[in-house]
């Protein structure tokens, strides 16, 4: 539904560079035109381009950002974007390039020259994901964007390399989509069937409903959806990609349709930002996406929990207690602590059912990792250095932020209760901490795991350098670059 436009890998075509139409983007280094695509452009426009290289504009320009030469004479083109890359950019700046030529891009479509940049597949991966666009609600939506064609020297091997980059993209965006989308249109059926969808893309597909959830025994995650019109569900999502006696990896996601926060009401004022509550089980579902969408050589399985939290004659209350699948009883002390409550069954299932070789839940937990980290990190926390370190290096790889956070005996201790096994809230200091004390009391020593709060991250009042304000994808990158290289076979 939102959808840039596609990429085209060309090898540059000199002859046509003045007859272009649309926009021509070009990469340089803070040097003069040395290129053979920017000679040439610099000669058709009788020295413009060499005069707007040496300008003090350019010059200041910090690598990945870009200016415009508007209506260049001598070309057919609308404009001619001068793109600071040097050839040895980071990952980080090649991105940025590339999200620099997609902010400008209009209908009319972009050449971007990288002619023999080392790292053009970054520059298109960055390009694609800051085109994403989300306005199925808009009467009027923007313009559908041109074709975008990169000219570069050897389009066979980019091409290859834009591939896997390319499934990544479609995760993220997937992602995206469904935490932008309004809870009034993703329902928990709705959510459901869109994961089901993906049963076209090789994926294993099962939808638990409400019964079979309470044969089960998960009774903390049903407590939180008694008030709601639409059923609770959990999905699991299967990818069997690697050898036969791989046990998988297993990835687990909150994903609350809606968060009033039930009987213990939130306030008016920023509700509708709770729309984005299902944000873990998204950032799931776009890593299951991803991994089949490039084929990945490795076994994971994705498991979701989809609630609504409501008010209602039928909604759980305060003071309730409930018997978790694990056998452990919660005194729900505050219905807006919903999200451990559902992860606390969804991790339970996934450890019993799959015995996964690793564990790594995702949610929109508390309001205070924000307090904690503002909108930059996601606080990371774990009971296993390796698998921590692992995830830390693959979200800093992709540049996406990630902080580890303390755990630890003390805070455990406040989940006591006076009459069940544990509460399910304990009040605001370290509030981050208290919840994934809550969560590790639902996995089992023996399972390597992390929690990421994604509270912060997972959604943005303004543009990011790769995304624009909205839902952010959060995460997508750094899970798969980290199946990628900790349990693919090579
Ligand atoms: N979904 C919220 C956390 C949240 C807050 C996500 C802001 C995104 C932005 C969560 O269910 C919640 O309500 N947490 C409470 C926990 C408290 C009652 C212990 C919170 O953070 O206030
Ligand atoms: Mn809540
Ligand atoms: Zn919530």
């Amino acid at each position: 539904m939102s959808h840039p436009a596609a990429i085209q890998f060309h090898a540059p075509d000199l002859e046509a560079l003045p007859q272009l139409s649309g926009r021509i983007a070009l990469l340089f280094d803070g040097e003069k035109p040395t290129s053979l695509a920017a000679r040439r452009l610099n000669k058709l426009t009788r020295g413009a381009l060499a005069r707007a290289m040496g300008s003090e504009a350019a010059q200041r320009l910090k690598p990945g950002e870009a200016l415009d030469l508007a209506f260049p004479a001598g070309l057919a083109a609308e404009a001619l974007q001068l793109v600071r890359l040097p050839r040895r950019a980071s990952v980080a700046d090649a991105r940025k390039a590339g999200a620099s030529v997609a902010r400008a891009l209009t209908a009319s479509g972009v050449t971007l020259i990288t002619e023999t940049h080392p790292q053009t597949a970054e520059i298109a991966f960055g390009l694609a994901l800051r085109a994403y666009d989300f306005s199925p609600h808009k009467s009027k939506p923007p313009a559908a964007l041109g074709p975008v064609v990169i000219a570069t020297a050897n389009p066979e091997a980019v091409a290859a390399a834009a591939s896997p980059m390319a499934a990544v993209a479609e995760g993220v965006f997937f992602t995206r989509d469904l935490v932008n989308e309004p809870a009034n249109i993703l329902t928990t059926h709705d959510f459901a069937a869109r994961l089901a969808a993906m049963q076209e893309l090789g994926l294993d597909v099962e939808i638990l409903e409400e019964d079979q959830l309470a044969r089960l025994g998960m009774n903390a995650l049903l407590g939180v959806g008694m008030g709601s019109e639409s059923p609770s569900k959990v999905v699991v999502m299967q990818w069997h990609g690697g050898p036969k006696d791989q046990p998988p990896f297993a990835l687990v996601g909150k994903g609350v349709v809606f968060d009033t926060g039930g009987i213990s009401i939130k306030p008016a004022g920023g509700m509708e930002d709770m729309t984005m509550d299902m944000g873990g089980a998204a950032t799931v579902a776009g890593v299951m996406r991803s991994l089949a969408l490039r084929g990945a050589k490795a076994n994971v399985v994705g498991l979701v929990g989809i609630v609504e939290n409501m008010p209602d004659g039928r909604a759980q209350r305060p003071g309730d207690v409930v018997r978790s699948m694990k056998g452990d009883t919660i005194e729900v002390i505050n219905t807006d602590a919903e999200g451990r409550l559902v992860l606390a069954d969804v991790l339970w299932y996934a450890q019993d059912r799959f015995k996964p070789s690793g564990m790594i839940n995702l949610a929109t937990l508390t309001g205070a990792i924000i307090v904690a980290l503002g909108h930059e990190n996601t606080g990371v926390f774990s009971n296993n250095d390796a698998l921590c370190n692992a995830f830390l290096k693959a979200a800093e790889a992709e540049g996406e932020g990630a902080w580890r956070m303390p755990m630890g005996q003390a805070y455990d201790g406040k989940l006591k209760s006076r009459i069940a096994d544990m509460v399910n809230s304990c009040g605001r200091d370290g509030g981050s901490i208290t919840a994934a004390q809550f969560l590790r009391r639902f996995v089992k020593e023996e399972t390597p795991w992390c929690h990421l709060d994604i509270a912060g991250t997972a959604l943005l009042k303004s543009d990011s350098t790769l995304a624009p304000k909205g839902a952010t994808g959060w995460g997508v990158m750094a899970l798969n670059r980290l199946i990628r290289d900790r349990y693919e076979a090579k």
